[in-house]
């Protein structure tokens, strides 16, 4: 049984308190984290919003499984659609699900693995400008690295020039989405000096992306790319997607698809610094299966512990920390009151720390996901994608892309922490270190081989060849 509550809980975040505002805006995490210590179902009302925090994986599955039309995405990311429009993030209704329908093939596994190559290609040209005993911020390497990547996978090579622009206008859209107090509660049309900012940045990205649109549709060609998809796909009736449609599209794919994956390494790479042990066997993985050479698709399978520090490091720093509706008709849920209008919070970042499916949650254990671990625990007791109708779209890509950097960085480089910078997190829309990440790069030797069969073996199947 769930703990009923009749009323909005008593304590620091149930009434009219300006500081609880405050809490919210500059330590979301830690206020999540104690409103879990109330229950698995707790009220709290910031100002006048009235909102209902759940924290139970079955609770969370009756959300965005059980009954998805009772919502509607949550007042940040609504508030924000003057910047993503009706891009998959924040449509809604049959607008969104004609949409989806219309993108999904685009992050079909086929479509999805020829981008591989790229990744690696990629994350190695990054790797040639890099020199052993450099000081730099593997945070700014990865936002640079991952734009790069979606820039090529989704517009073609043709626009890699405008990537930096773009990059640039949406880091700083971020930045400014991450005051929650201005975004909840200064509308985007009052002309502060602020919004009028946002404005401008949002016109130079549009002004790009209709140009690149453009030009496109003037060349007619299939390029292979995800906007040669979005370009040509067509709706049973018929139709295509309008220009407007595609840049809402293209906007939202350019920011989810990026920003997500580029924090997320990021945190896997201070994780590793900190944890030599689990470096050592990552590293030990790597020259066994690869014995020197770029990783490929074909390895993933190859590289389980590989896999599994991606899947912790989501654990632990998962880039959407929280997710977020809004109810658009009264129900009740486990018996808790909710009433039309009242927002639901879930957050990622308090259920993957909960004791209850994590054994000691707070520490990097690559091999707790040894032996299916994923089977025992409840479905939601994990949801670094979300889940249910709105689940990413991007997962399979954004997996792939991680382990393939994953991999062909940490082969050739161990990263050192640069001592007293500070690693904090920023739980913005998503969760990036606030200071970024400093580290020293060290060149690393291939570990000895394991035995020395594996050690020949390339130079006796070439010698073969010849
Ligand atoms: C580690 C990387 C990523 C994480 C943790 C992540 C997480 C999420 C989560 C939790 C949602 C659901 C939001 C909700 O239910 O309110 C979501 C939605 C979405 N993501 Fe990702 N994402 C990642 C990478 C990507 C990539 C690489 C792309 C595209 C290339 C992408 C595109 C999208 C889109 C378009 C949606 C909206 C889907 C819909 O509502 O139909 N994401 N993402």
């Amino acid at each position: 049984m769930w703990p009923r509550r009749d009323k909005f809980p008593p304590g620091p975040y149930g009434g009219l308190k300006g500081w609880s505002f405050r809490a919210l805006n500059e330590s979301p995490l830690e206020m999540f984290t104690e409103l879990a210590r109330y229950g698995d179902i707790v009220g709290i009302r910031v100002v006048n919003l009235r909102n209902i925090f759940v924290n139970h994986p079955d609770l969370i599955e009756e959300v965005l499984i059980g009954h998805p039309r009772r919502y509607v995405k949550g007042r940040v990311l609504r508030a924000n659609r003057h910047v993503f429009g009706e891009g998959l993030l924040t449509s809604e209704g049959n607008f969104w699900l004609r949409q989806r329908r219309l993108v999904q093939p685009a992050f079909h596994r086929a479509q999805i693995d020829a981008y591989a190559e790229i990744m690696v290609q990629y994350a190695q040209r990054m790797l040639e400008g890099w020199r052993s005993g450099e000081e730099r911020d593997v945070h700014q390497e990865m936002m640079r690295l991952t734009l790069e990547i979606v820039v090529k996978t989704l517009f073609g090579a043709d626009v890699a020039r405008d990537a930096q622009d773009v990059g640039n206008s949406l880091a700083l859209l971020l930045e400014l989405g991450a005051n929650f107090r201005r975004t909840l509660f200064v509308p985007h049309w009052m002309p502060t000096p602020t919004n009028l900012r946002i404005k401008r940045e949002i016109a130079f990205i549009e002004s790009i992306l209709y140009r690149i649109i453009g030009e496109r549709r003037a060349a007619g060609r299939d390029t292979g790319d995800l906007l040669s998809m979005l370009l040509h796909v067509q709706d049973e009736d018929g139709s295509r997607m309008t220009d407007k449609q595609l840049r809402d599209e293209t906007i939202t794919l350019f920011l989810a698809g990026h920003e997500t994956t580029a924090s997320s390494l990021s945190w896997t790479w201070w994780l590793l610094a900190r944890n030599p042990a689990v470096e050592a066997k990552l590293h030990a993985e790597l020259d066994e299966v690869l014995l020197g050479r770029p990783p490929a698709l074909e390895d993933l399978a190859r590289l389980p512990y590989t896999g599994n520090v991606v899947t912790e490091s989501l654990r632990l720093y998962p880039p959407a920390w929280g997710l977020a509706r809004v109810a658009v008709e009264n129900h009740e849920i486990a018996g808790y009151p909710v009433k039309k209008g009242m927002g639901i919070a879930m957050a990622q970042w308090v259920v993957h720390r909960d004791t209850r499916w994590f054994e000691a949650p707070e520490e990097f254990r690559p091999e707790r996901w040894e032996g299916d671990l994923l089977k025992r625990i409840p479905r939601f007791a994990y949801f670094p994608f979300g889940g249910g109708p709105r689940q990413c779209i991007g997962n399979s890509f954004a997996l792939m892309e991680t382990t393939l950097i994953l991999a062909t960085v940490a082969q050739k480089y161990r990263l050192r922490p640069v001592p007293d910078h500070p690693v904090v997190p920023l739980a913005s829309i998503t969760l990036r270190p606030r200071y970024g990440v400093r580290v020293m790069l060290e060149l690393r030797e291939r570990s000895a081989p394991k035995s020395l069969s594996q050690a020949i073996r390339p130079t006796t199947q070439a010698m073969t060849a010849d």
